[in-house]
């Protein structure tokens, strides 16, 4: 098995009412851990990397090792590019092997958006790579997409034929309530996504893949043994997983996860060095985080995203 669009799996997964796992990888472990789950789960996967792990890990390490965990598990696996933000970035990752790109223009007037993503999408067909674009401005504090909670605005459902249709993506991220990091709502507020907006988006753009960017659960959990092992994150709070299961059943194609790998990846190894201070071999922490990558996957498989058994 080669690296794949994501064309054939959206297509299921739209007729079938689940999604696939998109899954952000920054070095080896965090990318075992999810293709060993996804393996034994026979869950189809996307890898995406965005700018910021390929200054982290380099391009070509980042590719070799997508190659060979697709040699390990024999695994249809999409690897994509997360909140690509030039035209020359989405070059250099489709010329360096990448099967899909995101071009988020989100962030510039509707007419220039339009106009880069169908630059991408141009250069992107001729050398067979899929597109992902985007209208509506999540909120966030990640550092590469960072938009204030007062720059946010929800994907306006009266755009999206228009974008489709001029720039020819192959698959929509919409703003619906969802964003990006660890604190998604107010403490104290009862989570809310707009469903009449995704509603209101599947009738204009039928059987059409739509992308739910900053879809981390922020699974208490994990949040509480952080906090209990000397981190402080008291505030942190994600979508709830029902939510996002009925959006995998409605045009919701590709959920977009990274925040919680990062909490159950530092959650295993806070609790590791907090019981064992004297161990310092890498391998002794790592061994468990990747595990919790792997367990915390796995539940995303089965529990939100319904694509196990789907490969
Ligand atoms: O949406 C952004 C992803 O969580 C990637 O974050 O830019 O810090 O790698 P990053
Ligand atoms: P989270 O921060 O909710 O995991 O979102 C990740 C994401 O949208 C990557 O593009
Ligand atoms: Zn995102």
């Amino acid at each position: 098995m080669a690296i794949v669009t994501s064309k054939e799996m959206f297509e299921k997964a739209y007729k079938g009412g689940y999604a696939i796992g998109a899954f952000n990888v920054n070095n080896m472990e965090i990318i075992q851990g999810i293709t060993e789950a996804a393996n034994e789960l026979r869950s189809p996967l996307i890898l995406q990397v965005s700018a910021g792990a390929r200054k982290y890990a380099n391009h070509t390490y980042l590719m070799k090792l997508i190659d060979a965990a697709i040699i390990e598990t024999g695994l249809p696996i999409c690897v994509h590019l997360d909140h690509g933000d030039t035209f020359e970035l989405c070059k250099s990752c489709i010329d360096g092997g990448f099967s899909s790109v995101m071009i988020d223009g989100s962030h510039h007037s509707y007419e220039d958006n339009v106009k880069l993503t169908r630059q991408v999408v141009e250069y992107a067909h001729d050398h067979g790579v899929v597109v992902e674009g985007e209208l509506g401005r999540l909120a966030g504090i990640e550092d590469d997409v960072n938009v204030s909670a007062k720059d946010a605005s929800y994907t306006d459902p009266d755009q999206v034929e228009d974008f489709v249709k001029r720039t020819g993506v192959d698959s929509l991220a919409i703003a619906i309530g969802t964003s990006h990091g660890a604190y998604k709502f107010k403490p104290g507020t009862k989570p809310q996504l707009r469903f009449d907006i995704l509603e209101e988006v599947e009738k204009r753009l039928p059987n059409f893949p739509i992308v739910l960017h900053g879809a981390s659960s922020v699974i208490p959990e994990f949040v509480d043994i952080i906090n209990r092992f000397g981190g402080q994150m008291p505030d942190a709070i994600g979508i709830p997983e029902a939510m996002l299961r009925q959006a995998a059943k409605m045009a919701v194609c590709k959920i977009n996860i990274d925040s919680d790998l990062r909490l159950a990846m530092t959650a295993s190894i806070r609790k590791y060095m907090a019981e064992n201070p004297s161990h310092f071999d890498p391998r002794q922490y790592l061994k468990p985080a990747r595990e919790a990558i792997k367990a915390m996957v796995a539940r995303k498989i089965t529990d939100v995203l319904g694509s196990d058994g789907k490969a």
